[in-house]
């Protein structure tokens, strides 16, 4: 199922999906008077408890299997999705609804890790986005821009990388039978580049042209 109003924004690490969902928000805030409708910027893993264990593991502080890991991504989206206040609930009152990561994060990492069947499966009830933003990015590239960060975790590494990039691009055609709206946006441009492009293609959605 389609979840109208609904984007997400999918890449490897380093491809700045983080901060061009912040420019988005910010071209929202700017906007006076308000034209638009209300958004919610959000991100996975989330903010929650399963989201903050999660984030505890990614940081290598504790050590978990990883279909543990996989059933974890899974319950803290279905949190994030069917909590009250959440993705669900928003979009169909008409929010438009940003999220940095989703269902596909899960089968691309994950399904490196454990294999594509538990990702597939743990994941098969999820609504499916609108549109899906992938921030393309050659993984050294996005590698060497992660380098000033402080805490590395435990995806950030040249091989794996590679691997997550490759996994993308063959599940993008998936997503895109499934009748979400895939836009590729070249991700080693400058930020203020890449923003423009995540305009546009976010300002074809129904409900940005009203
Ligand atoms: P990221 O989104 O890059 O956030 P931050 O910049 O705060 O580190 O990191 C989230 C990591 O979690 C990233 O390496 C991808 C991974 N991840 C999965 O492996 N599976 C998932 O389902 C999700 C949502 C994220």
């Amino acid at each position: 199922m389609i979840l109208k109003n609904f984007a997400v924004f999918e890449g490897g690490d380093g491809s700045g999906t983080t901060t061009q969902l912040e420019l988005v928000r910010n071209r929202f805030i700017q906007s006076s008077p308000p034209v638009f409708p209300p958004l919610y910027t959000t991100c996975e893993p989330t903010d929650g408890p399963i989201g903050r264990l999660l984030r505890s593991a990614l940081r290598g502080e504790i050590t978990l299997q990883a279909e543990t890991l996989a059933t974890l991504f899974a319950a803290d989206r279905n949190e994030h999705v069917y909590a009250p206040g959440g993705i669900e609930e928003r979009s169909k009152r008409g929010e438009l609804v940003l999220s940095d990561r989703y269902v596909l994060s899960s089968l691309v990492y994950q399904g490196i890790d454990c294999g594509e069947a538990l990702p597939r499966r743990l994941n098969s009830r999820f609504p499916l986005p609108e549109l899906l933003l992938f921030f393309d990015i050659e993984s050294g590239l996005a590698i060497s821009r992660m380098q000033g960060r402080q805490i590395r975790e435990i995806y950030e590494y040249p091989r794996f990388q590679r691997k997550v990039r490759e996994r993308y691009q063959a599940l993008l055609p998936w997503y895109a039978r499934e009748g979400v709206r895939v836009e590729i946006i070249d991700a080693s441009q400058s930020p203020q580049a890449v923003a423009e492009e995540v305009w546009r293609a976010l300002t074809q959605m129904p409900i940005l042209k009203g």
